[in-house]
């Protein structure tokens, strides 16, 4: 264990106090204005420059190096989770039905660290960094809005984390290639005839069908997709009448699809509606089949991964290969557009995301800050030297 400097812990006292502060007052998608204020306000505290992003909420925070050089951008989400917090902690959400259940507040207490350290080491940056304090990731729409602001064009990398509760704090998961899942929503509505439940000769009964329906469904992952792939199809709402004495006339099954790879994820669609629209007219009735995409698979650079893990271990952390996770992430939609890498930052959690009763470890919020601060300046010098 290395003994910690008084400014040292004074540093990571601050960034606690940060977190906290943020985790007491959770705003959802897109109504951050409060966290977006915050986080001016503490960067303007530290000398940090920011601009104005052209969206109500989000921040941008720009720190210019001594020496000329490309620019590269840190994100790091903003928004909470409607879910009623059950941690008991004394910092616990003052907002009824609203946490920050997914450790966004983990990593806005990391990135304003980062932008504090870099702040300071200016005459080591070779370049530009710009932190993006982004919101609505939880609604998968924030990262596209932040992108067509234009604030990352011309970007030669991007760096990311998500806060990972089965990882242990020092550690984090660094992979290149597949990291976190598309996502694809789909909605089947089933059309058959309603009629009196006690003589269903006289109707065409969308429940059963709609039953067949998500039975075959189940086939195409196990039958169609190779074992070496990965791909999740949930039917996870099924929903049809209103009553016990009457057959309705439509079923309605809403889920989604997650895959890894591209190709898997193109194919998917075209069986499901086969089935659907097939199983339906077996029947003698109709299935209409409305798929949309939510977003990309998120696939780190292999170039980047490389680099992190290097300048990871070079900080003291633990690197190791994270299980890719079916859970999407709108960074991805950052990597479509830029080079760049996402990686698992371990929180020691006592719970999942998304649950009312996460809490994480807060000693992994200084290191964090370090890493992200050491990897910017390294992955300039190293985008220099190319
Ligand atoms: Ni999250």
């Amino acid at each position: 264990m290395i003994s910690k400097t008084v400014e040292d812990k004074a540093f990571e006292q601050q960034l606690i106090g940060y977190r906290r502060k943020l985790h007491e007052n959770p705003e959802l998608s897109m109504e951050e204005y409060e966290t977006t204020k915050a986080i001016e306000g503490w960067l303007d505290e530290a000398g940090v420059e920011t601009i104005d992003l052209p969206l109500e909420t989000g921040v941008l925070a720009i720190i210019n190096g001594k020496k000329p050089g490309p620019v590269i951008a840190l994100r790091s989400d903003i928004d909470a989770l409607p879910i009623q917090e059950k941690t008991g902690l004394p910092f616990a959400s003052k907002v009824p039905g609203k946490m920050h259940a997914c450790g966004h507040d983990f990593h806005m207490a990391s990135m304003l660290g980062a932008a504090q350290l870099l702040n300071g080491r200016t005459d080591e940056i070779e370049g530009t960094v710009r932190i993006i304090f982004q919101p609505a990731e939880e609604t998968g729409a924030g990262a596209l809005r932040v992108l067509k602001t234009g604030v990352l064009d011309g970007v030669r990398a991007i760096l990311g984390m998500h806060d990972m509760p089965n990882l242990a704090t020092g550690t984090i998961g660094i992979k290149s290639g597949p990291l976190m899942a598309a996502v694809d929503h789909f909605l089947i509505e089933i059309k058959g005839k309603g009629t009196h439940a006690a003589a269903p000769e006289n109707g065409v009964d969308p429940v059963v069908i709609a039953s067949h329906v998500v039975t075959a469904l189940q086939s195409i992952v196990s039958r169609t997709i190779s074992p070496l792939n990965n791909a999740v199809i949930s039917v996870s709402r099924l929903q049809a009448g209103n009553t016990w004495n009457v057959i309705p006339g439509k079923a309605e099954l809403e889920g989604t699809v997650r895959t890894f790879q591209e190709d898997v994820r193109a194919r998917i669609p075209g069986k499901m509606r086969r089935i659907a629209e097939g199983v339906a007219q077996a029947f003698g009735a109709q299935a209409i089949l409305t798929y949309n995409s939510q977003g990309p698979s998120l696939q780190n650079d292999e170039k980047l991964s490389g680099w992190a893990a290097e300048t990871a271990r070079k900080s003291g952390l633990h690197v190791v290969t994270p299980i890719p996770s079916t859970i999407g992430e709108d960074f991805a939609q950052y990597l479509e557009k830029i080079p760049g890498a996402f990686f698992f930052m371990g929180v020691s959690g006592n719970s999942n995301l998304h649950e009312p009763d996460l809490i994480i470890d807060e000693q992994a919020i200084a290191p964090s800050a370090r890493f992200f601060a050491d990897l910017a300046i390294d992955v300039l010098k190293k985008l220099n030297k190319e």
